[in-house]
């Protein structure tokens, strides 16, 4: 059996690591893994990795210790082709004739829209494994690159709090989360943060600020606020003027974090997750599995259908939200 690998969609650390898994578990199995670079686009363009011999064959050799590196070897993208109907019949065709029977797509819910659009036009087995920074898919309760990204900005959000306090200052400081305040919520936990911004609460202006009135006045005089990219809201640039209207006490900067969340080494959590969820994706499709995510519940290996996991978007769990509520007034 032939089985396609490819990463697709923002690139989370730990995206290597699954790739790893899957290669590792194909080949203990007895088949060959073929490595597609740059998503749905390199397979438009027939850009696979190539062996030593020029063949699109992704060796074991080759892939054996990648989990230890954040980015992504098989690099990724966003395929504006791979969107028309015409892209995905030239993927299925480029599919077929170069024999390729299962295909693992590693990515967010972008690419598993496109793995059911392809689908269409392809009869192989089409299997997901989570990967994106942003924690949000339905169906796992975890996604590749999340811990590392958490961990990158608590970093700096540790270093930022030391010029926050040097200065009797409060900062902002906006973290990843297109549609999620999953990296925004675990940030503002492990820091102490003061305040958060998130898609799934309401965000009160007001009531931030009358909290802040508070501790200014009980002799706090520095502080942070984590927001979430994807509040309603909006970014740090919108939410600083609307704290400004309603009278903010401390005199405020901005941070953007960034893509800096998007790179780095990988953690141990991202390698374990992503090597689990790369050997399931693999089992699943020896397993004649066909249109699912190979995901995690509680630590389990689960397979949910791919469309399920773009339908809506994975809510943070209430405890969660309870004890924020608790910890930032
Ligand atoms: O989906 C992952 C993510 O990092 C989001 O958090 C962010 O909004 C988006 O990708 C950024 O995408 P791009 O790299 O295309 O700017």
């Amino acid at each position: 059996m032939r089985i396609g690998v490819f990463c697709s969609g923002g690139d989370a650390p730990g995206m290597n690591a699954c790739v790893m898994a899957v290669v590792r578990a194909a080949n203990h199995h007895g088949h060959q893994v073929v490595g597609i670079k740059r998503g749905y686009q390199g397979l438009l363009e027939e850009d696979f990795f190539l062996n030593t011999a020029g063949q699109p064959v992704l060796t074991l050799r080759r892939a054996s210790v990648w989990s230890q590196f954040g980015g992504a070897f098989l690099r990724s993208s966003r395929s504006d082709e791979f969107r028309t109907e015409q892209g995905q019949q030239k993927a299925a065709e480029i599919l077929r004739r170069h024999d390729i029977d299962g295909l693992i797509a590693i990515g967010g819910d972008g690419t598993f829209q496109g793995a059911v659009a392809l689908s269409k036009f392809w009869d192989g087995q089409i299997i997901g494994c989570p990967g994106t920074i942003d924690n949000d898919l339905v169906g796992t309760d975890y996604t590749i690159g999340f811990s590392t990204a958490v961990q990158t900005a608590v970093e700096a959000v540790d270093k930022i709090r030391d010029t926050a306090w040097s200065h009797d200052r409060m900062f902002l400081i906006e973290v990843m989360g297109r549609h999620s305040g999953y990296i925004a919520a675990y940030t503002a936990i492990a820091t102490g943060a003061d305040a958060i911004a998130i898609p799934e609460t309401e965000t009160d202006c007001k009531g931030i600020v009358r909290y802040l009135q508070h501790l200014k006045s009980q002799g706090k005089n520095s502080t942070i606020m984590i927001v979430a990219e994807g509040d309603e809201r909006g970014g740090v640039s919108e939410i600083i003027e609307h704290l400004e209207n309603e009278g903010c006490p401390y005199p405020m900067r901005t941070v953007v974090l960034g893509h800096l969340q998007r790179g780095g080494t990988p953690t141990p959590e991202d390698r374990r997750r992503a090597t689990q969820m790369g050997a399931a994706a693999v089992k699943a499709i020896l397993n004649g599995q066909t249109g699912m995510m190979a995901g995690t519940r509680d630590d389990q290996c689960v397979l949910t259908p791919l469309v399920d996991t773009f339908a809506s978007h994975r809510t943070i769990p209430p405890s969660v939200l309870e004890l924020l509520h608790e910890m930032t007034g």
